[in-house]
């Protein structure tokens, strides 16, 4: 699938709708050594500030509630799900890959851990093409640093700090939202999720192969509920949580059989689909009150046809809004979805938790 710029220019920032980790509390003990990011802008932190794109966050409204009320290139009005996974586990939250190459020492870096996430990006190189760091070039950066990691400290050490950390793989949405957007010239649904399923496959292994053995993959969440996807009633679109769910179970069984075939690999796997939509079913029990509307953006019933920049309305009750703008999540969700993925259990993460994959 090409993406045409218009498409691209309405996918950037919807990497999906939600997803989550830990927050608030004070962290838990963890025996990862160092956390390691890989997806889209449900996680980016930054890196795409360092390239030529259209896919950026480092704006207003964004980052409101970040510390010091700025914009960092985060998709979301504070801390995204990164932040928090890194919070749990009793890890600062990595910094973005692009940003390394200013520091003076870059190995000393890459061992504390790397964040590579790039919104826009998916499994499928041709999803946002030259417009964010896609899942092939995060991992072609990933093997770059694995081989700085070796070169200071050898194959042997390298590999045991790498096998002690915790890898996150965060991607599938723009993919679906792309095969969404080309409805009508796309293959059948069907084969589309094969060939993400199959793109996916090769890349986790790769992963792998580069020294990965915790790896917590999050499911791509109720894409069709986000802002943007709703139609005028305010309903979900259906196919694209059905798109959604399919590329979760392709995922699951990639990760149930990796598991089976390599040697010392763990995994967690966390239904963003599932935790979420129960979020906006009992959004009340949880302190939210608007669970279809855009906190930042402009136009349409639901504030959601134009992106958060600051020329959009931004919402005042940020906390009681389960979006941000037309397609990422508020802190205040990821904060509840995090918690759930670091101490939850089967069915919204499994076969284990965060903390316990961490502690493996
Ligand atoms: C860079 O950092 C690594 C890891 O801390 C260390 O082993 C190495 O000696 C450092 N290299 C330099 C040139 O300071
Ligand atoms: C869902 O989204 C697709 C793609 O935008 C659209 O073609 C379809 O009509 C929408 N509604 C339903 C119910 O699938
Ligand atoms: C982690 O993986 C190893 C090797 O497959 C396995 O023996 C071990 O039981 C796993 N640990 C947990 C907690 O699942
Ligand atoms: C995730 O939860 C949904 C319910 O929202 C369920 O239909 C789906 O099978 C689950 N997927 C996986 C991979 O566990």
């Amino acid at each position: 699938m090409e993406s045409s710029s218009s498409i691209s220019l309405l996918l950037f920032f919807m990497s999906f709708c939600c997803m989550g980790f830990r927050a608030g509390e004070a962290a838990a003990k963890t025996a990862a050594a160092a956390l390691y990011v890989l997806g889209d802008s449900l996680v980016d932190v930054g890196n795409n500030n360092y390239l030529a794109t259209i896919l950026k966050a480092n704006f207003l409204h964004n980052g409101v509630d970040f510390a010091g009320g700025r914009p960092t290139g985060r998709f979301s009005n504070g801390r995204n799900a990164a932040d928090f996974f890194a919070e749990g586990l009793g890890l600062p939250s990595p910094p973005p890959f692009l940003s390394i190459n200013r520091r003076p020492n870059q190995t000393e870096a890459f061992l504390k851990g790397i964040n590579f996430a790039s919104g826009g990006a998916g499994v499928l190189d041709s999803t946002n093409r030259n417009l964010c760091l896609s899942m092939n070039k995060q991992i072609e950066h990933l093997a770059a640093i694995n081989g700085a990691i070796e070169g200071e400290i050898g194959a042997g050490e390298a590999l045991k700090h790498l096998s002690n950390s915790l890898f996150v793989v965060n991607i599938g949405s723009n993919d679906i939202l792309g095969y969404l957007m080309l409805f009508n010239s796309t293959p059948p649904i069907n084969q589309y999720v094969d060939s993400m399923v199959s793109f996916l496959g090769e890349q986790l292994q790769r992963i792998y192969s580069l020294g990965a053995r915790k790896l917590l993959f999050i499911g791509t969440g109720p894409i069709g509920c986000c802002p943007f996807q709703r139609n005028s009633n305010g309903e979900c679109n259906i196919t694209a949580n059905s798109l959604s769910n399919s590329f979760n179970k392709g995922a699951v069984s990639l990760l149930r059989e990796m598991k089976s075939k390599l040697p010392n690999f763990n995994y967690s796997f966390f239904n963003t689909s599932l935790a979420v939509s129960e979020l906006i079913q009992n959004s009340a029990n949880h302190g939210f009150t608007e669970v279809k509307a855009a906190c930042c953006g402009l136009g349409g019933n639901l504030n959601a046809n134009i992106p958060c920049t600051p020329v959009s309305y931004c919402c005042k009750d940020r906390r009681r809004h389960i979006f941000w703008d037309f397609a990422h999540p508020t802190e205040a969700t990821v904060q509840f979805t995090a918690k759930i993925v670091a101490d939850g259990s089967a069915p919204y993460v499994y076969p284990i938790n965060m903390r316990q994959l961490s502690t493996i």
